[in-house]
């Protein structure tokens, strides 16, 4: 059973990305005086630092390196220790131009960046092994080691290459896959459009064509280039694990970011002794707390429900996006402790010192240029014992209410040319329903399609597009068995070729769902329909109509207008002991909202009614005790009854409350609840 706890770290985790090699080592005498002022019990060392420790080919130079451990161990400060093979030095890429990878559109990019890496390529796959092996060997018994952090994320940001190195690796994985390229064409429909294959040799990536290429060719592209990552981080965590046994080993993901859809980290979290996870907020307008949490709640669901760690978020404004706000004062604190609430066990940082060069010298750090007469250092320090306060929980679980779907292959699916409307996005519509449940205040764990979801009393499926037979048969188990399902458009339509499922849509969720659709007829972009139900009440809904045919299903909401006008717009199907609501619109949050009401009550998850929306509470349990987060995200102050026995202990400030907790606007109370 390999170690899945940073090594003798006995703290939550706080700390940051760590890059002393940007200053001379008299700044790092006061980066550790600075650290245990703060109370920084581990950092992430070396993640870029391939081109100093091997400045030439076979010529090592960790001098610098052990000097660092040495400083850190003394302080007190655990270790990440990276593999820098995210960045090769210059004179690989003089060797090896090859390794440079290739766009669609057959650009080779040059290195001057970070991440340039065609993963496929021998010689890079070689040279990074060697500095693994090298790392591991000096440092696996360094006493101030407590994990390893390979590479960095994995799939940003170049998430597939299309060289002829890649072309040779696709077809040798085709032919795992498939065995022959006859049942390659049989998988990717090549019937159509003539794009039929005699050989392997004949299959290249899927490169710029004119007009749409072949969907299921493309989708394939998607899962070799994840198996391609996951090959080279595997190699890497092999080395890591053989030589420096007893010490875990992680990868930094980055789940819920819609910029990072590449890696199917349902497999992924199978991979790592630990999982760990980077969340920015992303400013677009929206509530960044609920995003926090979704992100938080996936990388929980990756873990199998297991703690995780939050590696990288940022004390305040990122730099790479089109504007990046300062945090607000306490939004750091609540941020990080929304992690920790759903499973995280500390908060760290990119990065402690910030940048004075370089691409991310506008990107806050833990120390920031101001120096340490600043909000943001006091921040960190107040953090620092807050989190020190909280050593308690780690161990122990989130308790999750509900479950939603989540399924990777099935973004990429969707993601692909020639839908009936580039209008519909998936993720917009995980978001939302996301978001409804988040507002009801029940925690929701992501599941697999194909995963056991017995255990949950709602399961919500916003956008499946792809959806295998296995899937489809899962999710009719579990509303037979008394679960409540709901369903929204365009799920259950493709299996994992993206071929269409034979007969009437939706194939694969007909019978769950008591329905066919016969067909789908999409909104124009100012185009909204209107919707009537119990009542005589109406919502309202667009993007998307259809026209669904009942077989089974009730008609609880019609269509008052539109192209579907009369026809039902949302259904609920009673199938064995459980109920199945499908919802055939993009419904806007209120109108959401009222449907979601109506399922969580067949489900019978109250949640917290009365609590105000931006109050997040969350439990985490163990055989140690039983705690409760209440976040207030919002300007008021608020009340929230405690659970349970009604009394506790809240430890960031130490004292006994009972009845209801007070929690100011903007603050943070977590009560260890008694008995
Ligand atoms: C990513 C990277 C870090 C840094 C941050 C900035 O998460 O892993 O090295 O670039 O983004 O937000
Ligand atoms: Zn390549």
């Amino acid at each position: 059973m390999p170690q899945t706890t940073p090594k003798g770290l006995h703290r939550l985790a706080f700390g940051g990305d760590y890059n002393p090699e940007q200053w001379p080592e008299s700044v790092w005498q006061e980066d550790v005086r600075l650290m245990r002022e703060a109370g920084v019990t581990m950092v992430s060392v070396g993640i870029f630092s391939w081109a100093l420790l091997e400045p030439e080919r076979g010529r090592y130079d960790f001098g610098w390196l052990d000097r660092l451990l040495d400083l850190l161990h003394e302080n007190g400060v655990r270790v990440d220790l990276g593999t820098p093979t995210v960045v090769p030095p210059a004179w690989f890429y003089r060797l090896h131009p090859e390794a440079l990878p290739v766009t669609a559109e057959g650009v080779r990019y040059s290195h001057g960046s970070r991440g340039a890496i065609c993963h496929s390529s021998p010689a890079y796959r070689a040279a990074a092994a060697g500095i693994t092996t090298e790392l591991a060997r000096r440092y696996g018994g360094h006493p101030a080691l407590a994990l390893w952090h390979v590479h960095n994320e994995y799939g940003v940001p170049v998430s597939a290459c299309y060289c002829d190195n890649c072309a040779a690796h696709f077809r040798r994985w085709l032919d795992r896959r498939y065995g022959s390229v006859e049942a390659v064409n049989e998988a990717w429909g090549t019937a159509f459009w003539g794009q039929r294959y005699g050989s392997y040799e004949e299959i290249d990536p899927p490169r710029a064509t004119p007009t749409a290429g072949n969907p299921a060719q493309r989708l394939d592209y998607r899962r070799f280039a994840d198996a391609t990552l996951l090959e080279n981080f595997r190699t890497e965590r092999d080395i890591l694990r053989g030589l420096a046994p007893g010490i875990p080993v992680t990868t930094n993901f980055m789940t819920a970011l819609s910029q990072c859809d590449s890696v199917d980290y349902w497999t992924w979290g199978r991979e790592v002794d630990l999982v760990t996870n980077d969340h920015y907020l992303i400013t677009d307008g929206r509530r960044t707390h609920v995003n926090l949490a979704m992100a938080a709640d996936l990388t929980r669901s990756v873990a199998g429900g297991a703690p995780w760690l939050l590696l990288e978020h940022s004390t305040s404004g990122v730099n790479w996006q089109a504007r990046n706000p300062a945090k607000r004062p306490g939004e750091m604190a609540r941020n990080s402790l929304a992690h920790v609430a759903r499973g995280s066990e500390g908060a760290m940082f990119f990065q402690w010192r910030q940048s004075q060069r370089g691409a991310e010298k506008f990107h806050s750090a833990m120390v920031p240029h101001g120096g340490t007469d600043t909000r943001i250092w006091r921040e960190v320090v107040a953090l620092g014992a807050g989190l020190d306060a909280l050593a308690e929980v780690r161990g122990t679980r989130t308790v999750p209410d509900v479950a939603m779907l989540w399924d990777w292959h099935s973004w990429w699916a969707q993601g692909l040319e020639w839908r009936p409307s580039e209008a519909h996005d998936a993720r917009e519509r995980a978001d939302s329903f996301y978001e409804t449940l988040y507002d009801r205040h029940l925690t929701v764990d992501f599941a697999h399609p194909e995963s056991d979801l017995s255990a949950y009393p709602l399961v919500v499926v916003p956008a499946l597009y792809l959806t295998t037979e296995a899937a489809g048969a899962n999710l009719r188990a579990y509303v037979e068995n008394g679960g409540t399902l709901v369903v929204s458009y365009f799920s259950g339509i493709v299996d994992e070729h993206d071929a269409v499922h034979p007969g009437a849509y939706p194939g694969a969720l007909r019978e769950v769902l008591g329905l066919t659709v016969e067909e789908w007829s999409p909104l124009l972009d100012d185009q909204r329909v209107r919707i009537t139900g119990p009542g005589g009440a109406s919502l309202t809904g667009d993007v998307w109509t259809e026209f669904v045919v009942p077989r089974g299903a009730e008609t609880v909401w019609s269509y008052a207008d539109g192209p579907a006008a009369g026809r039902p717009a949302v259904t609920r199907h009673r199938l064995g002991r459980g109920t199945a609501w499908y919802v055939s619109t993009r419904l806007d949050a209120a109108s959401l909202d009222a449907i979601m009401a109506a399922a969580c009550e067949d489900a019978g998850v109250p949640g917290r009614p009365g609590l105000p929306r931006d109050v997040e509470v969350v439990r985490r349990a163990g055989p140690g005790g039983h705690y409760l987060f209440a976040l207030n995200h919002s300007p008021e102050d608020a009340a929230v009854p405690l659970d349970g026995t009604g009394t506790g202990t809240e430890l960031l400030g130490g004292a006994p409350v009972s009845g209801e907790l007070t929690v100011p606007a903007g603050a943070v109370r977590v009560v260890r609840l008694d008995g």
